[in-house]
């Protein structure tokens, strides 16, 4: 499982014997699935080089705070926000001094306050530094800022001496690493979301579309993502930014949702259909902008033809991704949500009540029942990003269930 699939890590390498570990280290994490950006100290340079580091990790090596260049490709501040996590190892005694006393004085420092991700540091040292007073004064005061302490290790050390000191080795560090990130419950797994409304074109400048903001969907893609997927989001006319890290289609009406689909259904493993999509289209819809006058006092009677199902299509076909359809309902919502299931051939039915105008269409929070064949759960009201992943978490399992049905 790669466990660091859409994880970015900023390894920060300074000077120590170390050093050259990180070149494992970066392939370690690299093989995990994380994307590695590497700052190196100038006495990390004196250990190993950053061309090394730079043909490992498959991009720039960062060594400096005053480089117009590299501030003008990806600057310090841009490059903090980047990471989901800063990753020092080795660590230097100086380098977890200068850290301590919150110094600023090269890049790597000066990232490590502007970061607003975890920080995590790999002490690498002799046994006597380690042990110094000061050294451990410094660190007491890095666990107490939420600094991740990771090691030392104990051992023979480069200088022949035995003790506390010695960095952990690359495959231990990895694992931790990984460790410190919530479960990558769909790592690898293809993610297709339908999210918004759709628009039905009257005329080139009229439609009928509803309310729906595409909140929900676009928080399950965000989830997804962090849950290790890899995500498409076909998203009809909304005015939301694209999460990071997530693939999105635009679409305005519904054939072409449905087409943008099922091109992919093939290569999706979990559906996920929180689209609002009309339900029918205007048959005699015009090609130029209806005129009042044209009609001779009369309105204009616009007729209505059915759209597809696209979420239907999908479960129907074969083979077919794990789906998922939302039953917005006003009454009845359980045994509507259940007719869905039957009749759209769905695995999970994700049923909110919209007739409470606090949550549900166009809010910010949601309280839903999830339904399935022989079970139900009820999500209580929260957020919809608290809904989206405690859904992300429950689709996972039924997911895995569906894949090996005796649970083994
Ligand atoms: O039938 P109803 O519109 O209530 O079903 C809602 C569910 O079906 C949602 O998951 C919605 O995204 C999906 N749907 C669809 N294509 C349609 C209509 C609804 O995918 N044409």
């Amino acid at each position: 499982m790669l466990e660091l699939a859409n994880r970015r890590i900023v390894l920060g390498v300074t000077g120590g014997i170390a050093a050259y570990k990180s070149a494992e280290l970066i392939r370690r994490l690299s093989a995990l699935g994380a994307e590695v950006r590497v700052v190196m100290t100038a006495a990390a340079q004196e250990f190993i080089t950053p061309l090394t580091l730079q043909a490992l990790s498959g991009n720039p090596v960062y060594t400096s705070l005053l480089d117009p260049a590299a501030e003008a490709a990806m600057g310090h501040i841009e490059l903090a926000r980047w990471g989901d996590l800063l990753l020092v190892a080795p660590a230097s005694a100086d380098f977890l001094a200068r850290l301590a006393h919150g110094h600023g004085n090269d890049l790597l420092t000066t990232l490590c306050l502007a970061a607003r991700c975890p920080l995590a540091v790999a002490p690498a040292m002799n046994q006597a530094m380690w042990a110094a007073a000061a050294n451990q004064d410094n660190v007491q005061k890095l666990k107490q800022r939420g600094v991740h302490l990771l090691g030392p290790a104990e051992g023979e050390q480069a200088c022949g001496d035995i003790g506390p000191g010695r960095m952990l080795e690359p495959e231990e560090l990895a694992r931790r690493v990984s460790e410190l990130f919530p479960s990558q419950r769909l790592s690898g797994r293809r993610v297709v979301i339908t999210a918004g409304p759709t628009r039905e074109a009257i005329d080139p400048v009229r439609y009928i579309s509803n309310h729906s903001s595409g909140k929900m969907g676009f928080a399950l893609a965000a989830a997804a993502r962090d849950a290790g997927a890899q995500v498409t989001l076909i998203s009809g006319p909304v005015h939301l930014a694209t999460p990071d890290r997530v693939t999105r289609v635009d679409v305005v009406s519904a054939r072409e949702m449905y087409e943008a689909a099922l091109a992919r259904v093939q290569q999706t493993d979990i559906f996920i259909a929180t689209a609002a999509v009309a339900d029918y289209r205007v048959k005699n819809s015009q090609t130029h902008k209806i005129k009042k006058q044209d009609n001779k006092g009369q309105p204009p009677v616009l007729e209505l033809e059915e759209n597809p199902d696209i979420v239907a299509a999908v479960a129907a076909s074969d083979p077919h991704p794990f789906t998922v359809g939302f039953a917005a309902e006003t009454r009845e919502v359980e045994h509507y949500a259940r007719q869905k299931i039957q009749r759209k051939g769905l695995d999970l039915v994700v049923a909110n009540d919209v007739s409470q105008s606090h949550i549900g269409f166009n809010s910010d929070h949601n309280a839903v029942t999830a339904i399935w064949a022989d079970g139900e759960t009820q999500l209580a009201e929260a957020s919809k990003t608290q809904i989206a992943r405690d859904l992300i978490v429950l689709i996972g399992e039924h997911y895995q269930r569906r894949q090996k049905p005796n649970g083994a």
